[in-house]
């Protein structure tokens, strides 16, 4: 059948700004008249040049909307001469695979539709990104692009009456405008599941788990939150690996996650904590609703820190087959992710670079060969296999390490502080606050760490005293295409490594959120069998006053300027 694109008027949304990780929005407001249109249009238009002809990949985490969404994205894409879409089974594709994907296919990018970690369901959250075709995020000059396309745009193509079935595998053409329009509808899993079994050794990290390496199973209990991950994690674990199937649990990604908080971190992944604790598991392992998010325990919950994670991983990377292939580069963290990885960077002599928050800043410094590994606090870890953080990678890499140490998590940690020093990170959410005075606090505290006299203070906390190095808003300038991006948080280095770091949130659907991230070092055996989460040093003061006063943001302001002044 030949079908015939159509132009319809539409009006400009001022609000389609991309933060740290694409357009983040309530569903309520992707479904406002022409919204998620206009913006799938503006991504293609920002194509330029290459959208004629061009391919993407096309998917997402399941959430509420992703359907509606897809079909929308195919039909606008048809008509803007788009050659071929790749689009996972029923809408679905995790973040990773997509990446994945883009750089397999050679794809001229993708489109992820998500919300990671935030809640789904008609009155939750919605998001659409888009990525290139590195596979990675869109760095900022193309999202900024695509942001003032979305300002001035007046219309929109679509081609109402093309209907991809999107529930079975298989190629689809179409004639469109008289031109080719192909759909290949692809198993979520498949390729992905191809990449995993080249990077790591499955036989070894097989006889881990079943026994044989040991003479005892290695138990796993793997929590998919009722993301995306779950037809990967089933795949992998159960079928691939041979864990028993009771060991993946919430396998089934549910458009609402089942009313969870699909955030894989102590608080949203208690469930998982607590199966810990209480049976008699050796390592535990959440994903986020997308799957590019982890949270790593070993034996009774015990946590492994994103920023410990990290670190472990970067000590160890050569005992994975992928690894011993490309050789290991250079590390990277974004900026407020605890230090840990920087004394393995100079342990092993390779290149440590520390970047803005968001993995797109990750993408230049992978394709020019100048990093394997790089991760962020916020429970992201992956490598240059793909240009996404990767939750089950990081599993599979943490389990390939078990196997080759021979040791459990809880050992292993232990021995890398032993060796390293240990940095104790926590950061603390204020959510739900508004967003002027939060403004302001961030001018006033900015105007603190910069006056002149501020570095060479003395601050004590704990009994320990503190000496500043440095303050600043942080600015990151790109090595690779010397783009710079300011504005990126406000930091207090301290001489001894330890580190505090206020900023705004970018991933926040409404309102303003900031995030106090406290990173302090301890070389100190004696305090290293502490909580992860709280040491003396680090605790702030103020934790409980943010959330208790109206004027929220005034009071945060007096009590951070008042920790750093005397209680830090
Ligand atoms: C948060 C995390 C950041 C991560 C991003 C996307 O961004 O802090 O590390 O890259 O989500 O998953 P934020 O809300 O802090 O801007
Ligand atoms: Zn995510």
């Amino acid at each position: 059948m030949s079908l015939k694109s159509v132009k319809v008027a539409t009006k400009a949304y001022g609000d389609q700004k991309p933060g740290t990780s694409g357009l983040r929005k309530a569903v309520k407001v992707f479904q406002q008249e022409n919204y998620t249109e206009n913006f799938v249009q503006a991504i293609l238009t920002a194509l330029g040049e290459c959208l004629k002809g061009s391919k993407l990949i096309v998917g997402g985490d399941g959430r509420f909307y992703v359907r509606e969404a897809v079909d929308l994205i195919i039909k606008i894409a048809a008509a803007n001469g788009v050659s071929k879409l790749w689009v996972g089974q029923d809408g679905i594709l995790s973040t990773p695979a997509l990446s994945a994907l883009i750089r397999q296919h050679g794809a001229t990018g993708g489109i992820v539709l998500t919300a990671s970690h935030n809640p789904g369901g008609p009155d939750h959250d919605f998001g659409i990104k888009f990525n290139i075709a590195n596979g990675g995020p869109a760095p900022d000059a193309v999202t900024t692009n695509i942001f003032n396309i979305s300002k001035s745009l007046r219309e929109y193509s679509i081609v109402p009456d093309l209907a991809a079935d999107i529930s079975k595998i298989g190629t689809q053409t179409f004639t469109v405008d008289g031109r080719s329009f192909t759909v290949e509808v692809i198993d979520p899993v498949e390729d992905y599941l191809r990449l995993m079994k080249e990077i790591f050794d499955f036989p070894a990290i097989k006889q881990l788990l079943s026994g044989a390496q040991t003479g005892s199973p290695f138990k796993v209990l793997v929590n998919s939150m009722n993301g995306v991950t779950g037809p990967y994690v089933d795949r992998i674990f159960v079928v691939e690996l041979g864990a028993p199937a009771d060991n993946t649990v919430n396998t089934v990604p549910l458009e609402d996650f089942g009313g969870l908080h699909p955030d894989p971190n102590l608080t949203y992944a208690a469930e998982l904590v607590d199966a810990l604790r209480r049976g008699d598991y050796d390592f535990g392992a959440a994903f986020d609703g997308d799957g590019d998010r982890n949270m790593i325990l070993g034996r009774k919950a015990f946590f492994v820190t994103p920023t410990d994670s990290l670190a472990v991983l970067a000590d160890n990377l050569d005992c994975i087959p992928y690894f011993r292939r490309t050789g290991v580069k250079g590390f990277a963290r974004s900026m407020p992710t605890g230090a840990a990885v920087d004394r393995v960077a100079v342990a092993k002599n390779k290149e440590l670079f520390v970047v803005p928050t968001g993995w797109k800043f990750f993408g230049n410094l992978m394709d020019a060969g100048r990093i394997s590994l790089c991760g962020e606090e916020s429970f992201g870890t992956g490598s240059d296999h793909i240009r996404e953080k990767d939750g089950v990678w990081a599993a599979l890499a943490w389990l390939s390490i078990v196997q080759h140490l021979g040791k459990p998590v809880d050992q292993i940690l232990r021995d890398h502080w032993a060796k390293y020093g240990r940095n104790f990170f926590t950061r603390y959410d204020y959510e739900g606050c508004a967003v002027e005075p939060c403004d302001r606090m961030m001018s006033e505290l900015e105007a603190l760490v910069t006056a002149p006299g501020f570095v060479g203070r003395q601050l004590t906390a704990g009994g320990k005293s503190y000496t500043v190095r440095l303050g600043d808003n942080f600015q990151y300038r790109d090595p690779i295409d010397c783009s710079v991006t300011t504005k990126q948080g406000l930091r207090v280095l301290f001489e001894d490594g330890s580190c505090l770091v206020f900023r705004l949130s970018g991933t926040g659907s409404s309102g303003a959120t900031v995030r106090l991230y406290v990173d302090s070092y301890e070389a100190d055996p004696a305090t290293h069998g502490e909580d992860a989460q709280v040491s003396a040093a680090a605790k702030p003061r103020q934790h409980r006053a943010f959330s208790l006063s109206p004027e929220l943001a005034w009071e945060t302001q007096c009590l951070v300027i008042c920790s750093i002044q005397s209680t830090v």
